[in-house]
């Protein structure tokens, strides 16, 4: 391991076993074993690597044999592919650009965010997830990330959970720091977990929205193309009278929108698997089909949801199988199925 930290990825300052390719070492009689999974289908990447890692051992441990394995753990399109952004834009390396929001705080978002991008995921694609709730970030406590992202002194590098790229103020500011958030301190560090952060090529990403429509909205509109939003809601009719507001609000700025996500929406019970509309039911439904909006779909209220967002698992990896799990997961395969090219 140490000798491998000598070896820096190609193109970049950082060595190989910060990159997290370092998969397995064996060590047996004289002969080093090593598997790496490169995320490059680049030759060129693997050929450097392999070179640069014969030679410091070459040098520093010439009498061991030295097998190296470089295998390609990409099951999805090489990079290669991914849609180029405008020039200047925001965030090139990511193909499409899904805001997570609402009208109202508190109705799931970060919940729903964080299980979508993980349902994503496991739909074999290549997912970030951006904590724009600069306010009160909650993406780190419900992926149970504890440490820091990496910094090169030029690039803050993402922190990978679940299959999923994560980046968050909260990985970088203290949560006691009580920070009181001027219009341009949100765009400047929204600009900056956009643009200082080598986010890789990705499929889609989310974007886990602060509640309502204020300076976060703005910057990330004028930022970047997104592809769409995806509204929270819960069936209270307050909320949806805000959600409505929030959906308004995308619409000025051309934003489409992909679809409601009714969360809370009835109650599952855990013992006998009735379900019971605790609020009125069908609110969602209703003020979707008046404004012509697509219902992605229906999650329900329930303790095991809350309990994961606590302990940082969230339901879809905790309990794959739970109807709660496969609510999310039916909306994540209604998402990609919208995601053309
Ligand atoms: N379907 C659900 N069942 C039970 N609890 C839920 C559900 N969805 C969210 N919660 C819980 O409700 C609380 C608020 O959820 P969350 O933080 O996701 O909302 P939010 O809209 O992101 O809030 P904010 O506007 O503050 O960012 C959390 O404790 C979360 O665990
Ligand atoms: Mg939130
Ligand atoms: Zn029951």
């Amino acid at each position: 391991m140490e000798l491998l930290k000598e070896v820096k990825y190609p193109g970049f300052s950082r060595d190989i076993v910060s990159f997290g390719i370092i998969k397995n070492i064996d060590i047996e009689e004289g002969q080093v074993k090593i598997d790496i999974a490169l995320n490059s289908k680049d030759p060129g990447v693997s050929g450097n690597i392999e070179k640069d890692i014969r030679s410091v051992f070459q040098m520093k441990l010439p009498s061991t044999v030295l097998a190296l394995h470089i295998s390609d753990m990409q099951s999805t399109e090489p990079a290669s592919t991914a849609k180029k952004g405008r020039p200047g834009e925001y965030l090139p390396t990511v193909r499409h650009k899904i805001a997570v929001a609402s009208g109202k705080g508190g109705v799931g978002k970060s919940t729903v965010a964080v299980n979508l991008a993980v349902a994503l995921a496991l739909e074999q694609l290549k997912v970030g997830l951006l904590d724009a709730d600069i306010y009160g970030p909650s993406i780190p406590l419900m992926l149970g990330v504890k440490e820091k992202p990496y910094y090169d002194g030029v690039k803050i590098y993402p922190i990978e959970k679940f299959g999923v790229q994560l980046m968050s103020l909260g990985f970088l500011v203290d949560s006691d720091d009580a920070v009181i958030w001027r219009g341009a301190m949100v765009h400047r560090a929204l600009q900056q977990l956009m643009n200082d952060v080598a986010w890789p090529d990705l499929d889609v990403m989310l974007f886990d929205m602060p509640p309502g429509t204020g300076d976060a909205q703005l910057t990330l509109s004028q930022s970047v193309e997104l592809d769409g939003s995806v509204i929270v809601t819960t069936p209270q009719d307050v909320a949806l009278v805000d959600a409505v507001k929030g959906v308004q609000m995308f619409r000025k700025v051309n934003v489409p929108i992909l679809g409601v996500v009714e969360n809370m929406s009835y109650f599952l019970c855990p013992h006998c698997q009735t379900r019971t509309d605790i609020f009125s039911s069908g609110g969602a439904r209703r003020e979707c089909e008046r404004l012509g909006i697509h219902l992605l779909g229906e999650i329900p209220l329930d303790a095991e949801i809350r309990v994961g967002g606590d302990a940082g698992v969230p339901i879809v990896i905790g309990h794959p199988e739970s109807p709660q799990a496969k609510a999310f997961r039916i909306i994540a395969s209604a998402i990609k199925a919208g995601l053309t090219d």
